[in-house]
């Protein structure tokens, strides 16, 4: 396996069985792979099976064809399990969900008692996983007095203590106002800028896949897109079939091209309106 993929998925296939026993494939032969220290965007509607090809990227489910690699440790070898798991972290929707501790630094301490970590180690673990999410001042707050923001903030540092290589939010920012949106984006992009933390965002904001390496479109089992952010949202028409937005840049820009009025290809509002000010002022 090539060392810059920290995780592949080879020719991935995975069926539940429905209400009446019958089998439904949810991944059909997906081939994906994840390079080390990249951000890579998940978008795809509901459905789609990006929950599922989630949980089969930290042993969570098991493939029932082909394989899943993790670091080249294959998920499929139960023994690897506790590895594969400290090594990709989730954060799923429901923030509420998630924690168990009575207090924050109870929370973070959880994951490093299960492992086993030092009663010596497990002060400073804790006080850096809390810092890296800017979570210190909460030390001894009460979990559930907490923003949605800052409860997915405190299950991102319970996850940093595990010194993990990957971490996936399945969603993890649908259940949030705007602010705490805000709060947990920008600190996975500075745990993937700073500390090269790989992230996996699945979303349904499209605004949210502009800053990625790489944004992945999941349809019926499939990956049907997957490409920088540029190459893939470019596609309006193909994406709009498959039921999904793009950013708003790419939206505007779209509609006002139907119009006769052509504008640059940009992903970021502040670009697009760059480009029409000029426009208007060269008028
Ligand atoms: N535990 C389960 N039992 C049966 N069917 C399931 C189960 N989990 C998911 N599915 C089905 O698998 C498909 C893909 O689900 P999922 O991976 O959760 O998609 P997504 O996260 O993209 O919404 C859906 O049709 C869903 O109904
Ligand atoms: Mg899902």
């Amino acid at each position: 396996m090539n060392e810059e993929n920290l995780l592949a998925l080879q020719d991935v296939s995975y069926t539940y069985d429905d209400e009446n026993g019958s089998r439904v494939p949810v991944l059909k032969d997906v081939d994906l792979t994840i390079q080390k220290g990249s951000f890579v965007s998940v978008l795809g509607h509901n459905g789609s099976g990006k929950s599922t090809m989630a949980k089969l990227m930290n042993a969570l489910l098991l493939p029932e064809g082909g394989k899943v690699l993790v670091s080249g440790m294959d998920t499929s070898q139960g023994e690897l399990v506790w590895e594969i798991r400290r090594h990709v972290g989730m954060v799923f929707q429901n923030p509420d969900n998630q924690i168990v501790g009575a207090t924050v630094e109870d929370d973070v301490a959880f994951g490093l008692e299960n492992m086993g970590v030092e009663p010596e180690q497990m002060r400073q673990r804790i006080d850096e996983a809390l810092a890296s999410v800017g979570m210190e001042p909460y030390l001894l707050a009460q979990p559930h007095r907490l923003s949605g923001g800052q409860k997915q903030r405190v299950a991102i540092a319970g996850i940093m203590a595990m010194r993990p290589s990957v971490i996936i939010l399945d969603e993890a920012t649908a259940m949030l106002d705007p602010q705490g949106r805000q709060e947990v984006l920008q600190l996975v992009r500075r745990l993937n800028r700073d500390e090269g933390i790989t992230i996996i965002n699945i979303t349904h904001f499209p605004e949210e896949a502009v800053y990625s390496d790489k944004v992945v479109v999941m349809n019926a089992g499939e990956v049907l897109m997957e490409g920088p952010p540029g190459d893939v949202f470019n596609q309006v028409e193909r994406l709009k079939a498959v039921g999904l937005d793009v950013p708003f840049a790419v939206r505007l820009r779209h509609m006002l091209a139907s119009k006769g009025i052509d504008l640059p290809f940009v992903l970021h509002q502040e670009e697009l309106v760059e480009h029409v000010c000029r426009l208007l002022l060269t008028r």
